[in-house]
């Protein structure tokens, strides 16, 4: 197969040099990339920053903004047979970009916010005979919130997960599918839990 990832945070710039995002490792991800490569898949890596260095043996496109990451994904998901989502995408981003950098004013200042697009939304969209995996990470009423996801991104299966995931090593999550079913539950490193997944995928049922 032929496998779109997406991995890591995106950044999205208040001024030239300050920007928001959050504190993903981009573990998940490049695990799902390593296990997919090790098992004989091709594999187009869409990434934002990490500290991780590049895996081997994929098409690696390093993208910083949602946008980028956008762009970049909707581009390389016609060519691949389905997608793993496990970026954590920056949901928001300023209204306006300043030029430069913003200097003090002593005074509170107030930013305005809008939500940056959805990749998986656009890509689940879009999937004609494609496959598509999610990612949730919830905090709270996990089940209901990580399906609610699933289905308004239509996402053939989704991996849940918690806030502990953010950074760490290790990870502990389970695969829903559409009707809401808990079709497994893994937990161990993240490589460990991304040959499951990769395994499953190989597996899936049409
Ligand atoms: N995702 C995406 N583009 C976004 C937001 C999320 O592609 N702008 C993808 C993530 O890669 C993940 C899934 O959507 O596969 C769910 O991400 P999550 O952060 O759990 O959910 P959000 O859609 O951001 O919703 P909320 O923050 O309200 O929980």
């Amino acid at each position: 197969m032929r496998i779109l990832v997406t991995a890591g945070p995106t950044r999205e710039y208040l001024d030239d040099v300050r920007y928001l995002s959050n504190a993903s490792s981009g573990r998940m991800g490049y695990a799902v990339v390593e296990a997919a490569v090790a098992a004989g898949h091709e594999v187009v890596l869409v990434t934002g920053p990490v500290d991780l260095p590049p895996p081997r043996g994929c098409e690696v496109h390093a993208v910083e903004t949602t946008a980028e990451m956008r762009a970049a994904a909707v581009e390389a998901f016609p060519h691949c047979d389905g997608v793993v989502a496990a970026a954590a995408v920056c949901d928001y981003k300023p209204v306006e970009r300043v030029a430069g950098k913003m200097a003090k004013t002593g005074q509170p200042i107030t930013i305005g916010l809008i939500e940056t697009d959805d990749v998986l939304a656009e890509l689940g969209r879009t999937k004609a005979g494609r496959w598509v995996v999610g990612f949730a990470l919830e905090a709270e009423n996990p089940r209901e919130n990580a399906l609610q996801k699933l289905r308004r991104k239509n996402c053939d299966w989704i991996v849940l997960n918690g806030p502990a995931a953010i950074g760490s090593a290790d990870n502990d999550v389970q695969l829903l599918d559409t009707s809401g079913t808990t079709i497994a539950h893994w937990a161990g490193t993240k490589i460990d839990i991304a040959r499951q997944l990769v395994t499953w995928i190989e597996s899936r049922p049409n």
